[in-house]
């Protein structure tokens, strides 16, 4: 049986930058499930779907063919056979994945995918559902948080750092809050802490000291 950890929280608590170093340093792969919402996002917008319209969505996402493939030991995600990694990290890209996200057609769609990949691999996967729906016996299930204040404050270094112009922190703060509103209030597969997940807040810890606790959670649990 392969063997799964489950990353559960809120955007921007960092559950990727961590997922992908405990992937590395336990010898599992890294599926960001979050991606593949994104992918569909980005399709609906290119096919000019409205993303309030909930039958469009479900009718549209259909022809979304979402694919994963490992290439250098990154994910790379297939909207259709094209590589679509360079595309999804935007904001638009991301506020429409909360929205599209919400639709039970498009969490279907993604479903079989993400429990296939962990059914075959040994992984570490991160999303927002992946304890309590995905993979509801996964061997490990975290669910990580920080403040939205700290969440933000990341976030807009990480937008300084990237060379852009003064980033608007309340804009940035307003964006995750909302985001946060959406995922854990939607009635299909919200955001929420599993039973049996263990709970990290890493409000008040740095990169290194959060994969040093997930990296000993795994190793219990191996
Ligand atoms: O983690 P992220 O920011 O890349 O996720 C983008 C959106 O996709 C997020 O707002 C919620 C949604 N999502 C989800 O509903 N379920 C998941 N398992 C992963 C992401």
């Amino acid at each position: 049986m392969a063997f799964n950890v489950a990353i559960d929280g809120p955007a921007g608590a960092g559950k990727s930058t961590i997922a992908k170093a405990v992937a590395k340093n336990r010898g599992l792969i890294y599926v960001d499930t979050g991606a593949m919402y994104r992918a569909v996002a980005l399709y609906i917008l290119r096919t000019g779907t409205d993303a309030a319209d909930t039958e469009a969505v479900a009718k549209v996402c259909v022809g979304a063919d979402i694919t994963i493939a490992y290439e250098d030991g990154v994910q790379v995600v297939y909207l259709n056979g094209e590589n679509v990694n360079a595309f999804l990290r935007t904001e638009e890209v991301g506020n429409m994945a909360s929205k599209t996200s919400a639709n039970p057609a498009v969490r279907a769609h993604l479903l079989n995918l993400q429990k296939n990949l962990a059914a075959n691999n040994d992984c570490i996967m991160d999303g927002r559902d992946i304890g309590t729906v995905v993979l509801p016996n996964a061997q490990l299930k975290v669910f990580l948080t920080a403040s939205s204040d700290v969440r933000a404050k990341r976030r807009f270094d990480e937008l300084t750092a990237k060379g852009e112009e003064t980033p608007d922190f309340d804009k940035i703060k307003a964006d995750i809050e909302q985001r946060d509103y959406q995922d854990s209030h939607r009635e299909i597969a919200p955001l929420k802490q599993a039973e049996d997940a263990v709970l990290v807040d890493s409000s008040d810890m740095n990169i290194d000291q959060v994969i040093a606790r997930i990296s000993e959670l795994c190793d219990e649990k191996a």
